[in-house]
């Protein structure tokens, strides 16, 4: 049988519908993170809810890789928009992954104060069985293939667009500081964990995509709307449908 697809999700709001949708659903022990395994619009399928933020998404991550050997990893959830075209209810299709609060910060002396807008992105190991460090990476690309199915799939309920998620514990209110990731590092919406799941991915060497639909934006003082999680995952089930009919 084919290998499934590992969904992971950081809520309930982000994870039960697509639960609710499993055929031969079966509820499986995996630490202490919700999971579930069944099918879906005939597909083997696994969903993790990883609980919010960069150390949950990479901790059940890595532990229903092991479990379960899925031959791709999808992302999904709710985020905020950092760019000024976007508005609740659009997707962002994660072309590219950036973690925003992993930083190295200038040499300054004391009393020099501090400057948020010099700090530089600091690389990220990607965890080997080798001896001595790992790569460095500072950026994370989707897989060419899940990229394709998710530039090609239908979607009539919103905006779709292809760009940079930008990932980190923080949630940033600060419109200068959006204003500054969204113009110096090109984020497009910020959320808790898709770089965290992209980098073990990375050293699992497993394909990965993240999609994230706005639930918020500072920018336009656009509150969180929870019912936004629902339509990701619909998105995301129609991602899936489209890669394995596609590979
Ligand atoms: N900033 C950070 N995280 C956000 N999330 C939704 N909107 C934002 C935002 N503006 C997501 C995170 C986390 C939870 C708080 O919701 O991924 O799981």
């Amino acid at each position: 049988m084919m290998q499934p697809i590992l969904y992971t999700g950081a809520m309930d709001a982000e994870t039960l519908y697509l639960m609710n949708e499993l055929t031969q659903a079966e509820r499986v022990t995996l630490g202490c993170w919700k999971c579930m395994h069944g099918f879906l619009d005939g597909i083997p399928v696994v969903i993790v809810r990883t609980n919010q933020g960069m150390a949950n998404a990479a901790a059940s991550t890595a532990l229903a890789i092991e479990r379960f050997q899925p031959c791709a990893v999808l992302n999904q959830g709710t985020s905020g928009g950092h760019a000024p075209d976007l508005h609740r209810g659009d997707i962002v299709i994660g072309a590219r992954v950036i973690h925003m609060t992993a930083v190295r910060t200038p040499d300054r002396e004391r009393g020099a104060g501090i400057d948020v807008e010099s700090a530089q992105p600091l690389g990220l190991e990607i965890a080997n069985t080798e001896s001595g460090d790992g790569r460095k990476m500072t950026e994370f690309f989707a897989d060419p293939a899940l990229l394709r199915a998710a530039e090609q799939t239908p979607w009539a309920e919103g905006r779709v667009i292809k760009g940079t998620i930008g990932s980190g514990d923080i949630w940033n209110n600060e419109l200068d500081r959006i204003y500054w990731l969204h113009t110096n590092w090109g984020t497009m919406t910020e959320e808790m964990e898709t770089a965290a799941s992209a980098q073990i991915c990375t050293a699992y060497n497993i394909p990965f995509l993240g999609v994230r639909i706005l639930s918020n934006t500072a920018v336009h003082g656009e509150s969180f709307d929870e019912s936004t999680g629902v339509k990701c995952q619909k998105f995301a089930r129609a991602v899936v449908a489209q890669y394995c009919n596609t590979n």
